[in-house]
């Protein structure tokens, strides 16, 4: 049985990921800051740690994945808010680094988070984004590349390191939980002048391009956690009315968004590149949603 230390075990991926896990017979440790909530949340099977000097030095630890950070869509970003989007990301992830550096034994893979926000601004471009992309500067830029540079310490450890950068992911949770209200109440509809990419992936996608780049001997680096096609924010609204039966026409202007939202709104709702997964799709990687409309359907009928 192999074995697998998670940071960020007990929030919307993180979940999904070890059912996943535990139903493949790994081993799951979740480092986590609440072990009492974490029981609640995740299998009882699942062993939970507050600090990694609680892991026995003979302990085999042959995987890490790393995706604790404090939530960025929750409201507006405060300098205090922004510093801990940094502490949460980097420091857990410098944390890592140097225990596994203390010790003799190290993972061979180390899958670390990032997100679609690395590649920084863009509004309705026609040209696609990939891992070989250059990035516009922004906040979310220097976040995600901090996050990324603090976890290439893994590969002088020698590790096979992966970037994940993820897009919106759809699940029960998420991002597709907080645009749900309005939708149902048919006041659902594009925001500022919708033509803002949104590169998103469904959650069963999701924890199945983990579980590839954990056993996929050539996949390192970068790696783009978005459905082969991504969608405009208008496609994106219509869709999700079409599914709901609703109508989907009241925009939210951008002036408003910016008002209420500040540079959380700018940068998370206005925003979005085209992004594409190029490197899982040209090694083979089978989505399971590639398409909006059959992933909203999947989601929103099982919530009845
Ligand atoms: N979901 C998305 O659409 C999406 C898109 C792009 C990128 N991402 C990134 O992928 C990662 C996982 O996403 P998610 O949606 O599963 O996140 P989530 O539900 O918000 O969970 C994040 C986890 O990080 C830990 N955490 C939160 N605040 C922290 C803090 N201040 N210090 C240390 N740990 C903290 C928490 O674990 P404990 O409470 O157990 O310590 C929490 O369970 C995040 O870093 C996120 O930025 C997510």
């Amino acid at each position: 049985m192999a074995t697998i230390l998670i940071t960020g075990g007990t929030g919307f991926i993180g979940r999904h990921l070890c059912q996943r896990l535990i139903a493949d017979n790994w081993q799951v440790i979740v480092l986590t800051r609440n072990s009492k909530a974490g029981a609640r949340q995740l299998p009882g099977t699942v062993r939970l740690v507050g600090n990694l000097d609680q892991l026995e030095a003979e302990l085999i630890i042959d995987a890490v994945v790393n995706l604790a950070g404090e939530p960025l869509a929750e409201g507006r970003w405060t300098a205090a808010r922004k510093e801990r989007f940094y502490s949460s990301r980097i420091g857990t992830t410098e944390q890592l680094c140097s225990f596994f550096a203390a010790r003799t034994q190290r993972p061979k893979v180390v899958i670390s988070g990032s997100a679609i926000g690395f590649y920084g601004a863009g509004n309705g471009g026609i040209s696609p984004v990939d891992e070989c992309s250059p990035a516009v500067d922004n906040f979310s830029h220097q976040l995600c590349s901090s996050w990324e540079q603090s976890a290439s310490a893994f590969e002088a450890l020698g590790a096979r390191l992966v970037y994940l950068r993820t897009g919106i992911v759809l699940g029960h949770g998420g991002a597709l939980e907080k645009m749900l209200p309005p939708f149902k109440l048919a006041l659902g509809g594009p925001i500022g002048d919708g033509q803002q990419w949104m590169p998103w992936i469904h959650i069963k996608d999701m924890v199945a391009l983990i579980m590839y780049c954990l056993s996929s001997e050539d996949i390192a680096g970068a790696v783009n956690a978005t459905a082969p096609n991504p969608v405009s924010n208008t496609d994106f609204s219509k869709t999700l009315g079409a599914v709901l039966h609703r109508p989907a026409f009241l925009t939210m202007p951008a002036l408003v968004v910016k008002i209420l939202f500040g540079q959380m709104g700018e940068e998370l709702l206005l925003q979005g590149q085209q992004v594409i997964p190029r490197k899982v799709r040209d090694s083979g990687f089978n989505f399971q949603y590639p398409l909006i409309e059959p992933a909203l359907r999947d989601l929103l009928s099982n919530k009845k």
